[in-house]
């Protein structure tokens, strides 16, 4: 392999940085030319498509976001722009691509390795639903900033006797609700995974405050509802003075942690090294503090297992 590419796609994550900067420095570090295409899926319909150097990665490692930038492409769906882009690969004689994001970038390389062009996926995204992995690059980052925000608003909810309603990101995955919750102390955590009881929500907060306790923390995936609506809800069940924060974007940004730059440069670094050992349409992951791989298409069908007693132990230490 003589020259491969890297593309970050999907929503950005702490820690692609990091990733792109491991991919280029270690492709580099064995001879290989290297590539950045900008704008993820959509870089590579259009050509944009440009050689990267050791330096062009220097003094990146600390920062959120991504430098080859990411964009959500419908057009790589189509037979044209899938065509398109192997025709901008060939063009700049690239033998091998390196796919940085989430499931559905995941779907995009899984596209390219059915049409034999030899892509491997380096999961990245806050969300930690990456099937075949324990962590995604940016879970631990976006995970210690909602913390930061849980344990400032609880602050105020203490101080005014609130409610405090918490909507954090996850449409379909609960992993961000259910580890902040239980980092955070929250009194109630509501995620896609485990059906909720409005009943129940309400009944605890009621026996809490009976117990003398005047505010609380309820956090809420944002795949479950609105947590403006759940807000209301509550406020006209319990007649608790309730507030809510949605975190929203914020979550996505920021310096990554120390955890993510490590994960990110195991992983960018493996990801050419199965590339160098002939390997395409295989996905990286850590389990047990090891890197793995596997299928790419293994990994969209299958369902990343919820970890029940994680939820339990929430519940059981919110009493
Ligand atoms: O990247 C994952 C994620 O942050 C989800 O948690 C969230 O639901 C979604 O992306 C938001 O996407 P967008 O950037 O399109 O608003």
């Amino acid at each position: 392999m003589k020259k491969i590419g890297v593309l970050t796609s999907g929503g950005d994550s702490p820690g692609m940085n990091a990733a792109i900067r491991a991919v280029v420095r270690k492709a580099i570090y064995h001879g290989i030319e290297i590539c950045g295409v900008k704008y993820g899926f959509s870089g590579l319909v259009n050509n944009e498509i440009h050689q990267m150097t050791i330096g062009d990665v220097g003094d990146i490692i600390h920062r959120g976001g991504t430098m080859l930038y990411t964009a959500r492409c419908e057009e790589f769906k189509t037979a044209d722009g899938r065509n398109a882009s192997l025709a901008h690969l060939e063009q700049h004689g690239i033998e091998g691509l390196v796919v940085i994001g989430g499931d559905g970038s995941f779907r995009g390389a899984e596209r390219l390795a059915a049409l034999h062009f030899p892509v491997v996926g380096v999961p990245s995204t806050i969300d930690n639903d990456i099937p075949g992995t324990d962590y995604t690059i940016g879970f631990d980052t976006a995970l210690n900033t909602v913390i930061q925000a849980i344990d400032k608003i609880r602050d105020t909810a203490t101080s005014h006797e609130r409610t405090y309603v918490v909507e954090v990101m996850g449409r379909k995955a609960g992993d961000i609700a259910l580890w902040s919750g239980l980092a955070d102390g929250a009194e109630t955590i509501i995620l896609p995974e485990e059906p909720y009881n409005m009943e129940e929500v309400i009944e605890r907060l009621q026996r809490g405050y009976k117990r003398g306790k005047k505010h609380s923390i309820i956090v809420v995936a944002e795949g479950v509802g609105s947590g403006v609506e759940l807000a209301q809800t509550i406020e006209k069940a319990v007649q608790l003075e309730t507030r809510v924060t949605v975190l929203g974007h914020i979550q996505r940004g920021g310096s990554p942690s120390a955890f993510d730059r490590v994960l990110a440069s195991r992983l960018g670094a493996g990801a050419v090294e199965l590339l160098i050992n002939g390997e395409s349409g295989k996905m990286l992951g850590v389990q047990h503090n090891t890197i793995v791989h596997k299928a790419i298409a293994d990994g969209l069908i299958e369902q990343r297992p919820f970890n029940k007693d994680m939820y339990q132990l929430s519940q059981e230490l919110s009493i």
